[in-house]
């Protein structure tokens, strides 16, 4: 069974009420549970840490596993390059996701340090942007 790790980064777990006209009303629960239900025949092991270096540990972990991963590194993706140094260390591919669209909001978050080592970035389509790059993995690559 072909399996897609999902990693998500920093205050993802307070998804539902965090920001929610943001982020949406949905906990990361509840999204994880909509990727199962939309793609049956796959596994999707799942990661959610505050901290970077639990991050860096899943991402090398889950590149020596799975067929691709999905990223949400949230306030990561601006700072962390240790982060992009992980997703360029393994051999599968890794597609960004955030749920806003980081291009539309304050300057600090128009640039994704880790956006440049992952095979592309979707911004801006809430949780469906989760759907696409597992689409897009399972189906392209
Ligand atoms: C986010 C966007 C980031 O700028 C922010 O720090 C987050 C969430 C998103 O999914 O839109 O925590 O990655």
């Amino acid at each position: 069974m072909p399996t897609i790790a999902l990693v998500n980064g920093p205050n993802l777990n307070l998804l539902g009420q965090r920001e929610p006209g943001m982020y949406g009303a949905r906990t990361l629960q509840q999204i994880i549970e909509g990727i199962q239900q939309a793609f049956p025949d796959h596994h999707f092991p799942h990661f959610q840490s505050n901290h970077e270096g639990e991050l860096v540990d899943a991402i090398q972990r889950f590149g020596a596993e799975s067929k691709g991963i999905v990223i949400n590194p949230a306030a990561y993706g601006h700072t962390s390059v240790a982060l992009r140094d992980a997703i360029a260390a393994v051999r599968v591919p890794v597609i960004e996701v955030h749920l806003s669209n980081i291009y539309a909001r304050e300057g600090f978050r128009h640039t994704s340090i880790t956006g440049g080592a992952c095979a592309g970035v979707i911004s801006g389509f809430g949780e469906e942007g989760y759907h696409m790059a597992v689409g897009h993995l399972l189906f392209h690559h």
